[in-house]
């Protein structure tokens, strides 16, 4: 099932976390059209304003290589609790979802996860459809 090649690939994208600011690695897998997997790790930087979520760095990924639909995203940080997308990753799911039922998977391990929609976690959301009104 694509779960658990979404939980293992944000569990092992962690490893690549460069995070040495705040020490609080996190993981990313986003599901695309074609079944195509991208991961992500977050990316800091002495100027912290400069970095990037795990969770964006997986979409930009798939972003550059021609694919914009997403219809599912794994996300993995402490593995002791369950690390929710921040507001601004929330936000850049809801720019390529496919709709807003797409999961959302919050691993803590891989036998622990919780899953949630993308309209769970950001309603009300502000997208292209409001523009195009
Ligand atoms: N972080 C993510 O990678 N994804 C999130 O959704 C929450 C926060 C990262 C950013 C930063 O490198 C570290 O976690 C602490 O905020």
């Amino acid at each position: 099932m694509e779960y658990e090649k979404l939980i293992n690939g944000a569990i092992e994208a962690r490893e690549y976390a460069y995070a040495p600011y705040s020490n609080f690695k996190v993981g990313a897998a986003v599901l695309m059209e074609e079944d195509k997997i991208f991961t992500g790790c977050n990316i800091e930087n002495a100027s912290f304003g400069a970095t990037n979520c795990a969770e964006r760095t997986a979409i930009f990924k798939g972003v550059a290589e021609g694919y914009k639909t997403i219809k599912a995203v794994a996300v993995t940080g402490d593995p002791n609790s369950y690390t929710f997308p921040c507001g601004i990753c929330r936000q850049v799911i809801a720019e390529f979802a496919e709709n807003g039922d797409i999961e959302i998977i919050v691993v803590k391990n891989k036998n622990e996860y919780m899953i949630m929609t993308l309209d769970e976690i950001l309603p009300g959301s502000f997208t292209k459809k409001d523009l195009n009104n």
